[in-house]
């Protein structure tokens, strides 16, 4: 049975999709069977990986308004260990259409259930909003890695997005849990980014994964020409950093 985690955090450009197109891609190449989930609206997870699999028209906004199978939104991607369920901008309308529908937090919980078989790993790349994608992420997840970037006001924010996790857990998935506190965009030669390190690490203690995510060129170059980090330049900072993620990741759950 697959682990289900989302990637999350309501603020913008912290790292969540970077994030996820690079574990996903880790995860498969170290032989881990794994779907990537975009949640996105602006399907840049998609996008992020575009050069690796044909988009055939279905994506996971059919999934949570067309009652289309989520095993046919599925695309294969040339990693034999990675599938994608891509992201498109209609689905901005999902979040409309999902207010009058039952049970409407658990549209795709309730798809995932039928894969979850099929796969280790499944991570989902949340949007930067709490809104009805992020909470049917958190509802159909058994965990959630919060990606901090290490600027001022890196703490800004997280109190709400604690309160969504609680509330989540209180009445919709009482199994949700923190898979870790992920620092991304670090510079060693910034005292700032000591300190964030240091006041995230004295807030969640052994959440905060040992790994910490590097600032490097190659993470935001890569996107452009549709590329994971791994497979636009495998010896860059940022896709070793990626790796040594995923090896703890791996540690953590065995
Ligand atoms: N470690 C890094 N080093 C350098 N640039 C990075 C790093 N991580 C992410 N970036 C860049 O920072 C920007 C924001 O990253 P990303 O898109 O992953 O954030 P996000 O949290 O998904 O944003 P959004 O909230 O809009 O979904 C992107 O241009 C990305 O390429
Ligand atoms: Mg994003």
């Amino acid at each position: 049975m697959a682990k289900v985690i989302s990637i999350s955090n309501q603020k913008g450009g912290v790292g969540k999709t970077t994030s996820a197109v690079n574990i996903a891609v880790s995860m498969a190449v170290s032989e881990v069977k794994t779907l990537l989930i975009d949640m996105d609206p602006q399907a840049n997870a998609t996008t992020g990986v575009s050069s690796l699999f044909k988009a055939n028209g279905t994506s996971v906004y059919d999934v949570l308004t067309r009652q289309t199978k989520l095993e046919e939104a599925i695309h294969h991607t040339e990693f034999e260990n990675l599938d994608i369920l891509p992201s498109t901008h209609d689905l901005v309308g999902a979040e409309i259409e999902l207010v009058s529908v039952m049970a409407r937090e658990y549209q795709l919980q309730n798809q995932l259930v039928t894969v979850t078989r099929d796969y280790d790993y499944i991570f989902i790349d949340c949007p930067p909003s709490l809104g009805l994608l992020t909470i049917n992420a958190l509802a159909a997840s058994d965990a959630i890695i919060i990606p901090i970037q290490c600027e001022y006001y890196a703490l800004e924010g997280l109190g709400q997005l604690l309160n969504t996790i609680r509330l989540v857990q209180r009445h919709i998935n009482p199994k949700l849990s923190i898979a870790g506190v992920l620092l991304t965009m670090y510079d060693s030669r910034l005292n700032l980014s000591k300190e964030v390190a240091a006041e995230v690490r004295s807030y969640f203690q052994d959440k905060l994964f040992q790994t910490v995510i590097q600032r490097n060129v190659r993470l935001g170059e890569a996107p452009s020409f549709g590329k994971p980090a791994l497979l636009y330049d495998a010896n860059s900072t940022g896709a070793r950093n990626y790796l040594e993620l995923v090896e703890e990741i791996l540690t953590r759950d065995s």
